[in-house]
């Protein structure tokens, strides 16, 4: 006998709910590839790992999804003999021992046991009784199964919630990687790790500690920045060039000093909204677009190992210095920073009438900005399905690179690649609260229309004011 209201719909539903259990068993995990391909690949990746781990851990834990009190959203399915009567009521109060809030429960006629009743239960109970729960309902009833469901992945949604994305990959680590020019120096492991430590320490909102930088780090700083400075004036984009100027005038950019982040943070703040938040290595690929989405860029503050200046494997201060932060620092690029792929690191531009060049991974590389303008390379044009997907050599140079008309052009069609996303809601980023606000109701749509409007007639009267 059913006891929910709709026997169709719920008979429906606990076959739904049985046949993913059946799924979920069948579920091998993903490989994690030590190569990386591209962020779009690497984040996909990052994403079916995150399942696996989640598959693992439901064996010991049978967490429905956890809500944010400390709650766990439990599907329970176990059989009960009719023959033995105190066995229901011996379950139901194994629920109210452990103050278990029954959401929703249902009954079917049992194919395999005569004479018993299956029972779908669907509870909030507190994380830390789940599997004492799942335990003392095993005592009762037979063949208990619990399944998960992930409705979708956790990301952040107010910038504070930033603190929790600093998932490294340490395929470049010089503790583990044998390449790394540092990994036989134990001093430079040891340095990098107590700056790497400034990271893993830092809260949103606070001042981003200062680093003392040793003379031969300074030494490092000047050798990079003294050669590329060359070559800036007849490789770097326009913009590059005008911001680069800034930093030099306003923020501590110079051959002997290396800008402490929180200047640095401060100034583009102004300029554009992008904030700098310290980050201890190589970000997961997810952690990096989910900052970028609150206009925050992480930034390592270490710098690359003495003995190989012009190179290194991983991210550091000369490639965030002077890779990246002088685009954040000009508006336009900014504005498309928040929507980052490929060409971030490896873009080149039309600039009048000459190819010049925007990504990060040239700009801060002496060797790879004069080969990316050489006529090595194959140059595309830009177009985003290709570039989103596009492999990248994190070893040597690489062998194709895409130009964009403009940087509104890039704007553009990247915008129409977006929409041709498919995902299960649309959000919104509220530049008033650094939050991201999911739209997945037609009320928030209409507030959201509203904020549009408002700025919408601010605009309009600046307009019939200077008409
Ligand atoms: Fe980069």
């Amino acid at each position: 006998m059913p006891l929910s209201s709709s026997s169709t719909s719920s008979t429906k539903s606990i076959r739904r709910a049985a046949s993913e259990l059946e799924r979920s068993d069948s579920i091998t995990s993903p490989r994690f590839l030590g190569r990386r391909q591209s962020l779009i690949e690497d984040a996909r990746k990052e994403r079916e790992a995150a399942a696996a781990a989640a598959d693992a851990a439901e064996a010991s834990e049978q967490i429905v999804f956890e809500e944010d009190n400390g709650k766990a959203l439990l599907n329970l399915f176990f059989t009960l003999r009719n023959s033995k009567t105190p066995a229901l009521s011996r379950t139901l109060k194994v629920f109210e021992t452990f103050e278990a809030k029954i959401q929703h429960l249902e009954t079917r006629p049992c194919l395999k046991l005569k004479d018993s009743l299956e029972y779908f239960v669907r509870c909030e109970v507190h994380l830390s009784d789940v599997s004492t729960l799942i335990s003392s309902i095993k005592r009762n009833a037979e063949d208990v199964k619990t399944t998960r469901e992930v409705k979708f992945h956790w990301f952040p949604k107010k910038i504070a919630d930033l603190d929790k994305c600093h998932h490294l990959v340490t395929k470049f680590d010089p503790d583990l990687d044998q390449d790394h020019p540092g990994f036989t120096d134990p001093a430079y492991r040891q340095r990098r790790k107590m700056i790497g430590d400034i990271a893993f320490r830092y809260r949103h909102g606070q001042l981003i500690p200062r680093v003392e930088y040793t003379e031969e780090e300074i030494g490092t700083w000047r050798e990079v920045y003294s050669t590329l400075r060359d070559l800036y004036i007849t490789h770097a984009c326009s913009e590059y060039l005008e911001s680069l100027r800034l930093l030099e005038r306003y923020c501590g950019y110079s051959p002997d000093n290396i800008p402490q982040l929180e200047d640095v943070s401060c100034f583009i703040k102004e300029r554009t909204g992008f904030l700098l938040r310290p980050v201890a290595g190589l970000l997961s690929a997810r952690d990096f677009l989910a900052s970028l989405a609150f206009r925050v860029f992480q930034c390592t503050q270490y710098i690359r190992h003495a003995s190989s200046p012009m190179h290194s494997p991983e991210p550091d201060c000369v490639h965030e210095l002077l890779g990246h932060v002088p685009m954040l620092a000009d508006r336009t690029f900014a504005q498309f920073s928040q929507l980052y792929w490929f060409t971030v690191e490896y873009g080149l531009c039309k600039q009048n009438g000459e190819v010049r060049a925007y990504g990060a991974g040239l700009l801060s590389s002496y060797g790879e900005l004069v080969h990316s303008l050489s006529d090595e390379p194959e140059t595309r044009q830009f177009e985003p399905e290709a570039a989103a997907v596009q492999p990248y050599q994190d070893q040597t140079y690489q062998p194709v690179y895409f130009v964009s008309e403009s940087f509104s052009d890039a704007k553009e069609k990247f915008r129409g690649y977006v929409a041709g996303i498919k995902r299960p809601f649309s959000v919104k980023f509220d530049p008033y609260t650094s939050s991201v606000e999911v739209l997945d109701n037609p009320l928030k749509i209409q507030g959201g229309l509203e904020g549009v409007k408002d700025d919408l007639k601010i605009l309009t009267d600046a307009l019939s004011v200077l008409s």
